[in-house]
């Protein structure tokens, strides 16, 4: 199997490589690499070339093998560059790297063919047939050739059939054509689309396989036909939430960009975006404008509206928000309140612990039951390091409190409000750091000077 993924994507007009542009929240290559995946073949060689480094890097895990296209050719020098690696005697299908939503279903059938000698060839009839290369039949029905947009006549482009540029074919056989590639046209590229009519004209059976849905073979070459990749995985996600029983207020206002797993009675509001891996529990509801990156949320939490999750694990029963941003390596135990404009960072809140309001937590490990105070602030920076704080079970700071970390407040301590605390603060007492309220008994406010 080869995946051609060396172009650069002019039309994308981006500093990044076209495979590694993101659809729903991963490189397009990602995609193809995972149908390739499906079909479980002898090997996969990835074509790569423009950007080659950042994209090899991209896949550090995946078990494929990297073919280097150095100068960008076109896609049939792409795949000379990749046959020398198959044996002869196998079959070969062909992929490119910015077709990433086909099903593994018409490939099989691809290969089936290439293992029966023939030239397999995937089509479609999209509604807009325009930037794809025309499959050319002659009078008898049967494919000639196909011809790319730019090379093709006015009758031509009025064809409607387009190739997806998928193919399988024998390899000895598409050595062969390879071989005989020439660049007389009107990119001065080596087409790999060339080898449909040099196999007819050998008398090699080309077998089109048609796809009933053309949206699986859809190309990604410019920010457009990304974007409409996009709503095409974000209907496929929704529809598939719903379907296994989560409650979506709106599924034209959801962005599933990763993977959802979820419980029972899931309820989602408007404007939700969802990153990386989630994980919900039963009875989870989520607020509007609420985005969460790589999180889990535990049963019957609520997050209320426009929460910012990213690396927590929030246990069950608990309320965050509005308004509360939950940054990465955070847990927060079960019946935890978190409330507005609370921002929690790598830290752990034990269970009914509450931070309500106005509140900075980080790099601190906080008991159970303890009431963070509205507008208390963990200084854990001291500008060049950051440093742990530990509060204990029951503990109460009082509201405007900051505890300059490093520091430990001891069990059922109380912060008076306004404190600075910078020391340790014993359990079960009061602990006051603040200057001492005094009234002037002589003071008086004074008054204007008579002009
Ligand atoms: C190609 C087909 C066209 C088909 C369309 C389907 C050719 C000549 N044309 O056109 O018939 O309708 O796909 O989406 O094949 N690539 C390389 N090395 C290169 C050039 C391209 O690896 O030198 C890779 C690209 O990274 C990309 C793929 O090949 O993943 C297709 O290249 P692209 O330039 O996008 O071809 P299209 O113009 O879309
Ligand atoms: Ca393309």
């Amino acid at each position: 199997m080869v995946i051609l993924a060396a172009g650069e994507g002019k039309r994308m007009k981006s500093r990044l490589p076209k495979v590694l542009q993101p659809l729903a929240g991963r490189p397009l290559l990602a995609h193809v690499i995972d149908t390739a995946h499906r079909l479980s073949p002898q090997r996969i060689l990835v074509v790569h070339g423009h950007g080659g480094e950042q994209v090899r890097a991209a896949f550090p895990e995946e078990r494929v093998s990297w073919v280097l296209q150095e100068r960008q050719l076109g896609t049939g020098h792409a795949a000379q560059q990749a046959v020398p690696r198959v044996p002869d005697d196998d079959t070969v299908l062909v992929l490119y790297g910015d077709v990433p939503l086909l099903g593994a279903e018409p490939l099989d059938r691809l290969v089936r063919m290439g293992a029966a000698g023939e030239l397999g060839l995937l089509t479609m009839v999209p509604e807009d047939p325009a930037g794809y290369g025309r499959i050319v039949r002659d009078a008898s029905g049967r494919v000639a050739r196909s011809v790319e947009q730019k090379d093709a006549t006015p009758e031509e482009l009025a064809i409607r059939e387009c190739n997806t540029g998928v193919l399988a074919a024998p390899a000895r056989r598409l050595k062969g054509w390879l071989a005989q590639l020439r660049n007389d046209n009107a990119q001065g590229e080596y087409y790999l689309t060339d080898v449909i009519g040099l196999a007819v004209s050998q008398g090699v059976v080309v077998n089109p396989v048609s796809l009933a849905d053309p949206i699986e073979a859809l190309g990604v070459n410019d920010k457009v036909q990304l974007a409409r990749l996009e709503s095409v995985c974000r209907r496929r996600a929704v529809q598939a939430l719903m379907t296994a029983g989560v409650t979506v207020v709106d599924p034209a206002r959801i962005d599933v960009r990763g993977s959802v797993m979820h419980g029972q009675d899931v309820f989602v509001d408007i404007n939700v975006v969802f990153e990386g891996r989630v994980k919900l529990g039963s009875g989870v509801r989520i607020g509007p404008g609420c985005v969460i990156r790589d999180s889990e949320v535990g049963d019957d939490t609520e997050l209320f509206p426009y929460c910012v999750l990213d690396g927590a694990v929030i246990g069950a029963a608990a309320r965050i928000g509005p308004f509360s941003r939950v940054r990465p390596t955070t847990e927060l135990g079960p019946g935890v309140h978190v409330g507005n404009f609370v921002e929690v960072k790598n830290s752990t809140l034990g269970r009914d612990s509450k931070a309500n309001h106005l509140s900075y937590v980080g790099d601190a490990q906080v008991g159970a039951r303890v009431n963070v105070g509205a507008g208390t602030i963990i200084a854990n920076y001291d500008g060049a390091n950051k440093h742990r704080t530990v509060i204990h079970d029951d503990a109460h700071t009082g509201s405007n409190s900051v505890l300059v970390a490093p520091i430990t407040v001891g069990e059922g301590a109380t912060i008076a409000a306004g404190s600075t605390v910078v020391h340790e603060v014993p359990a079960g007492k009061l602990t006051i750091a603040r200057a001492r309220q005094s009234t002037l008994q002589s003071w008086q406010r004074p008054v204007k000077k008579p002009k």
